[in-house]
């Protein structure tokens, strides 16, 4: 592909997550340390500002008593992406605890996150949380205009691209674009969500969504996982704002500017989780056929309708006691939030309920971990699982279902069911569509991959194999650039010298 050539954005990188690709904390000596994250987004761009002339702008993930600390470099043995990052090119945002906590666990996770998802009834709107989403957004765009006067200028094309992640941000833009005009600094602003962004009838539930949509467009271009995202909020920007749009070629014009918006499915570090899963030992020692199911333990997953549907296959299909095991994987997320407390508890009686139901003295139907997993277990999980099990009620994109078709390395290989409500179920055509809602479907769906004839197990995971080695998370990255009119070939690069 015609990507095989490009070597960096144009000028530098200004990336602003509402995490940084790492977090610090404080250890027995209460020294600064950083803890490496691994995610997709972090492998993918992490080079592009490590090897760039770029910066990133994030919460560290501590409210720091002296703001000056310095940040701590990366450890000697760190082999993460992000070990390059040197503490130069970090900016890391300090707010108001209080401040803080009523932006993150209050405005991001307690109404955007049920509302993008399309459960307003899990949604709380409380003027105290949008003030505090709104003064931390300004915030974090202060320290981006920090950061983005702190690099050399640059003329023409050359110029710095500011690059926006997800619904923790979705004011910045407003107050960069603000402050680059008054300071006469070009720039492109790119924004990327990576949630689903929710139908109009939806979406207008949200007091000061206007607001929200003005902020988005103050961007160059605006991406989402799929079209369906896209068309939604082109459809909010024309019934909210008035915009004049363009449905077929996504544009909408606001404040003199035509804004792109782009459908740019993320994908994930293919070759990592291929390389992880030929080295990972073998950690399930067991002759029954593993269902796998790996999430953070958030109400958009599904895991209760998931448990529901396992239980139903037990009833329905009894052959499969004793031979068939689920192994959920549950980890802790958002802890400070009611309703994940609250589902915490409703799961932690239904893992009780069933396995008190079907367990017999050599096997219980549900293995629960509730914690986090390394990357070397998951991988091996993923490779010998018989079913990958991922039935989101909504999810932006789910990268469970690609890191399980990458780890699928034995043959024959497993099968993935995957839930129509996720982005990954509009591409990835070669698995088994499930409907969660559905609890006795799903459990007809469970039964078809267990028994499922081994040559159809090989022609839908190589094909789902294929297009995810293809599209996978630097193919993203360079989309984003590309969609960004910042992508340079070597030749373009030689020109400007
Ligand atoms: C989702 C969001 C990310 C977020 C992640 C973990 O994938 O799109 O922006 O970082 O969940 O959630 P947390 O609240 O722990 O950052």
């Amino acid at each position: 592909n015609n990507f095989d050539n490009v070597v960096s954005s144009s000028g530098s990188m200004i990336v602003v997550s509402n995490r940084l690709p790492f977090v610090l904390q404080r250890n027995a000596e209460g020294k600064l340390v950083r803890k490496a994250s691994a995610g997709g987004l972090v492998t993918a761009v992490a080079p592009v500002v490590i090897n760039g002339s770029g910066l990133w702008v994030g919460w560290p993930g501590l409210h720091l008593a002296n703001p000056n600390e310095p940040i701590p470099e990366s450890d000697p043995d760190d082999i993460t992406p992000t070990a390059g990052l040197r503490s130069e090119k970090v900016v890391a945002v300090q707010i108001d605890p209080v401040v803080f906590d009523s932006y993150y666990n209050g405005c991001c996770n307690a109404t955007f996150w049920p509302l993008f998802h399309s459960m307003p009834d899990r949604a709380t709107f409380k003027r105290e949380h949008w003030h505090n989403y709104t003064t931390a957004n300004k915030e974090f765009a202060n320290c981006t205009m920090k950061a983005l006067t702190s690099l050399p200028r640059r003329t023409g094309n050359d110029v710095p691209l500011i690059w926006i992640h997800d619904y923790h941000l979705m004011l910045a833009a407003n107050w960069v674009r603000q402050g680059a005009e008054e300071e006469g600094i070009m720039c492109k602003l790119g924004f990327f969500l990576h949630i689903p962004f929710p139908p109009w009838d939806i979406f207008r539930l949200f007091p000061w969504g206007d607001e929200i949509l003005q902020g988005m467009l103050a961007c160059d271009m605006v991406g989402f996982h799929i079209t369906d995202y896209c068309l939604n909020f082109v459809d909010c920007c024309q019934r909210n704002l008035g915009c004049r749009v363009d449905r077929k070629n996504l544009l909408v014009e606001h404040g003199g500017r035509s804004v792109r918006v782009r459908p740019l499915p993320i994908g994930i570090p293919f070759e990592r989780f291929v390389e992880l899963s030929e080295k990972a030992p073998k950690v399930l020692s067991t002759n029954q056929k593993i269902v796998l199911g790996v999430d953070r333990l958030d109400y958009t997953k599904g895991l209760v309708h998931r448990l529901l549907a396992f239980e139903k296959l037990l009833e329905n299909h009894p052959q499969h006691k004793e031979n068939v095991s689920l192994l959920q994987i549950s980890v802790p997320s958002r802890t400070d939030v009611k309703e994940y407390q609250e589902l915490k508890e409703e799961m932690d009686q239904l893992v009780g309920r069933i396995n008190g139901k079907f367990t017999t003295p050599n096997w219980s139907p549900i293995r629960y971990i509730y914690g986090c997993v390394s990357q070397d277990e998951l991988a091996a999980f993923y490779r010998d699982s018989a079913v990958g099990l991922v039935t989101p009620l909504r999810d932006g994109m789910n990268l469970v279902a690609k890191e399980f078709v990458a780890c699928q390395i034995n043959t024959p290989p497993g099968v993935l069911i995957v839930s129509p409500f996720a982005g990954a179920g509009e591409t990835m055509h070669e698995a088994l569509i499930c409907n969660p809602y559905e609890i006795n479907d799903a459990s007809e769906v469970i039964h078809r991959a267990l028994t499922m004839p081994e040559d159809e197990r090989i022609l839908r995971m190589n094909y789902l194999r294929r297009r995810e080695k293809l599209n996978d998370v630097n193919y993203w990255t360079k989309s984003f650039l590309s969609a960004m009119g910042s992508l340079l070939t070597q030749e373009d690069h030689d020109d400007i010298g």
